[in-house]
């Protein structure tokens, strides 16, 4: 199995974490593709004495939890050195092996003036704020977009790094003491804190992309791991409540240099209810007692940035909808634990928009923004489900809800997590 693509059929936090950590055992690379520190795996490891270990990685690919496997941070990501950094201080003070970490050398880095403009942006727009994570994302890409980014190789050479960060600080300088009021960076400042990493990361970097397909032609397998997911997709999510990268299956291509033809299966991690944090429209969204309960029973709370999540019954329409962008192989549904205990447990089937049924995505943004969910209902159990180890350990109920899912999702359901620890999981079809 060369080359596998883990990505996230809704909103996020659809517990990727999990299942590339389930998959990471079989794995040669885990590489991140795209996005930065916006993201948030917790990853449960439980130990041989019986305990748990929990981490919570935000910039890292969480293969680097795994022995043995060599995690690569590709082209398509926005790297924050002193985050990076952060964590990997905070994994070998917890006796995690670092030493295998690559860094693409054509990664774009988060200036400080990024960070601060995603932050000041986001409280000029106002009541049109995208609600993001304030970690300098948005800006970053854009800079890359606009050909005025910073590349991690661009630290390795002062006098290129010095000329393009007085291009940016130019216009960026402007914007940030004329429209926004607030003071600007100077280019001795930011150059000092970019070239003080430029030792440290110096053995970590390389072309991944080269890597990569060297590692695909001895026949060993790379596992490419998506941050946030399908609806936050800057080409095909929610517009402008996104993030600013390709969480799609497509994005792991260009965000590593794995070309398409040489990736065999796409994972789509798919929660048994949906979630989302920011803003931006959500059909199926709870704003009563069942919301508390799926926020409460779910830990629905954000790994990067604590803000509780907007929480929603199983839409799948958005499924579908996911299955065809990136081609899905296999649906892993998780945290259906969650649901246990519910009398009966609605799931979307497709929308209302003005009267007219739309089974699949509604074309336009503004019909999606008050499409009403038309549910059918299912009958709930009442039995924990933490247990389950294969699907006829599932009550009856679980199981019909699988399968009808399953049925209106678009790909088959290989994988069920019943609890957040890699073993609390049911294996229909092995991804490997
Ligand atoms: P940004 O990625 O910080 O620019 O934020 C843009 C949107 O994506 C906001 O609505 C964020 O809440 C959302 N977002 C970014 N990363 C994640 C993630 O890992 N999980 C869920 N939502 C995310």
């Amino acid at each position: 199995m060369p080359a596998i693509t883990i990505i996230g059929a809704q909103w996020g936090d659809e517990g990727k974490g999990k299942a590339t950590d389930l998959l990471g055992e079989h794995v040669d690379y885990v590489v991140k593709f795209n996005g930065g520190n916006n993201a948030g795996h917790t990853v449960v490891i439980r130990q041989e004495d019986g305990t748990s270990e929990k981490y919570a990685l935000h910039l890292l690919p969480s293969g680097i939890l795994t022995a043995g496997v060599t995690p690569v941070i590709g082209n398509g990501v926005v790297v924050d050195l002193a985050v990076l950094f952060e964590e990997l201080t905070g994994l070998e003070a917890r006796g995690v092996d670092i030493s295998k970490l690559k860094l693409s050398a054509s990664a774009h880095v988060i200036a400080d003036y990024n960070r601060q403009l995603d932050k000041v942006t986001e409280r000029f727009l106002g009541s049109r704020k995208i609600g993001t994570t304030g970690r300098g994302i948005g800006p970053t890409y854009a800079d890359k977009v606009n050909r005025i980014g910073i590349r991690v190789q661009d630290l390795f050479d002062e006098s290129i790094l010095r000329g393009k960060v007085e291009g940016a600080l130019e216009l960026k300088n402007q914007l940030l003491s004329k429209v926004y009021n607030r003071r600007g960076f100077t280019v001795d400042a930011v150059v000092e804190d970019l070239l003080s990493y430029a030792d440290r990361i110096a053995p970590m970097v390389c072309d991944t992309g080269l890597l990569l397909n060297q590692a695909l032609d001895r026949g060993e397998t790379v596992l490419l791991e998506g941050g946030q997911a399908t609806l936050l997709d800057v080409d095909h999510g929610t517009y402008p409540f996104v993030t600013s990268s390709n969480a799609t299956s497509g994005g792991a291509c260009t965000g590593s240099g794995i070309p398409p033809t040489r990736i065999d299966r796409v994972v789509a991690i798919v929660k048994a209810y949906t979630t989302r944090v920011g803003e931006g429209p959500f059909p199926t969204e709870l704003f009563d007692a069942s919301g508390d309960y799926l926020r409460d029973n779910g830990h629905e709370f954000g790994t990067t940035t604590g803000r509780p999540r907007r929480c929603g019954w199983y839409d799948a329409v958005i499924a579908r909808y996911a299955a065809r962008v990136n081609g899905v192989t296999d649906f892993v549904l998780t945290k259906l634990d969650v649901l246990d205990g519910l009398e009966e447990i609605p799931v979307c089937v497709a929308y209302d928009v003005d009267g007219v049924r739309h089974d699949e995505m509604p074309v336009n943004q503004s019909d999606f923004h008050h499409a009403k969910p038309i549910f059918e209902m299912l009958p709930g159990w009442k039995e924990d489900i933490s247990g389950a180890r294969s699907f006829a350990d599932l009550p009856a109920n679980a199981q019909a809800y699988v399968k009808y899912v399953e049925e209106i999702s678009g790909a088959p359901m290989s994988v069920i997590g019943v609890g957040p620890a890699r073993d609390e999981t049911v294996i229909i079809n092995s991804l490997t």
